[in-house]
């Protein structure tokens, strides 16, 4: 892919009250080739090469939050769902805006398949964007016959750089698998992810998973599995896999690494364990970093199509 390779060409850009240096080349059309500096609604995420152009668009543009559904709401925090079929524009300059911030990520600019999740902070001034991460919409899905119990729950992720290190990373990865517990599904993140994408999931892969096993003291009820044939040593390993997939609607083979990068599945007495050792997962945890801002389940208003 050619563009991966292409030299940053847009080195700052304003956005709300904020001016951003970007990190990445984006392949904004060729007119805006010999600009420094674009500058964005914040609402609609047009882009302009003159702040005065943006003074007379913000003037005229009555758009105060991302155009889609609200489907959550818990103080001064907002998440909108923006279909890209209906809202094309949007989700072509949120992929533009993205870009100036993702390295490796093929960015898909068909957003006609695509589902947006922003997240924003309000005010009286209106809703201001944080963050947003995408998602194959399940129509689709269905259309190309993939609907399963099991599929990427999040395409791709971003917190805006002035937003960043706050836990609203860890809060879109929550949500993500909030969404995927309504839909009835087990999900994961499309690969591959960046150095500080992985980081942020294995952050809350493993708050998650060890807070369960300190509350259940590594007794995970099983459920027991009779139609598939694995070695005995791995039965009961394999079922407490399962039953944390169930609880938290993270993939198994996620639930898997993570405990394997932290040493925790360990071979006693002819068994594969998983260690609930509370000293070993309260190190870990605090390892972990912290937890996040809360996704509050109550104020998601939202109902999976079907
Ligand atoms: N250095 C070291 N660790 C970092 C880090 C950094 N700059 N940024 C995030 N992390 C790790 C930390 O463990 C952090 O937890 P902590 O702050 O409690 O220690 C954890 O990741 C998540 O932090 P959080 O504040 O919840 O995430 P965020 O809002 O900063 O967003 C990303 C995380 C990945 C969304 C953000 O870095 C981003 O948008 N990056 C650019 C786009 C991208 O790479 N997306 C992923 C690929 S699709
Ligand atoms: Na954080």
């Amino acid at each position: 892919h050619e563009e991966f390779t292409k030299v940053k060409n847009i080195a700052t850009i304003e956005l709300g009250r904020y001016e951003i240096e970007t990190w990445y080349f984006s392949p904004f059309p060729p007119e805006y080739n010999d600009c420094l500096k674009l500058y964005f609604c914040e609402f609609c995420l047009n882009f302009m090469k003159r702040k005065e152009q943006l003074q007379r668009h913000m003037r005229k543009c009555d758009l105060k939050h991302p155009p889609g559904d609200e489907i959550y709401r818990s103080g001064t925090l907002s998440m909108f769902e923006v279909d890209g079929k209906k809202n094309k524009v949007y989700g072509q300059n949120l992929c533009y805006l993205a870009k100036l911030f993702l390295d490796h990520k093929t960015l898909y600019y068909d957003v006609d398949l695509f589902l947006f999740y922003v997240l924003c902070e309000c005010d009286d001034r209106g809703c201001h964007m944080v963050g947003y991460f995408s998602k194959l919409s399940v129509l689709w899905l269905m259309m190309q016959e993939k609907h399963s119990e099991e599929s990427y729950n999040l395409a791709c992720i971003l917190t805006l750089p002035p937003y960043q290190r706050k836990g609203y990373g860890k809060f879109l990865i929550a949500f993500s698998y909030e969404l995927s517990k309504k839909e009835g599904k087990v999900g994961t993140p499309e690969r591959p992810l960046s150095d500080l994408g992985l980081l942020s999931y294995r952050g809350y892969w493993t708050r998650v998973l060890l807070d369960i096993l300190k509350k259940h003291k590594g007794n995970i009820s099983i459920k027991f599995v009779s139609d598939i044939t694995i070695p005995l040593a791995a039965m009961h390993l394999f079922n407490q896999l399962l039953e944390l997939s169930d609880m938290t609607a993270i993939k198994a083979e996620d639930i898997l690494t993570t405990l394997q990068s932290l040493e925790l599945i360990q071979y006693r007495k002819g068994q594969h364990v998983i260690c609930a050792d509370p000293k070993v997962l309260d190190r870990h945890l605090k390892a972990a970093g912290r937890g996040g801002l809360e996704v509050d389940v109550s104020k998601l208003i939202w109902t999976p199509y079907k």
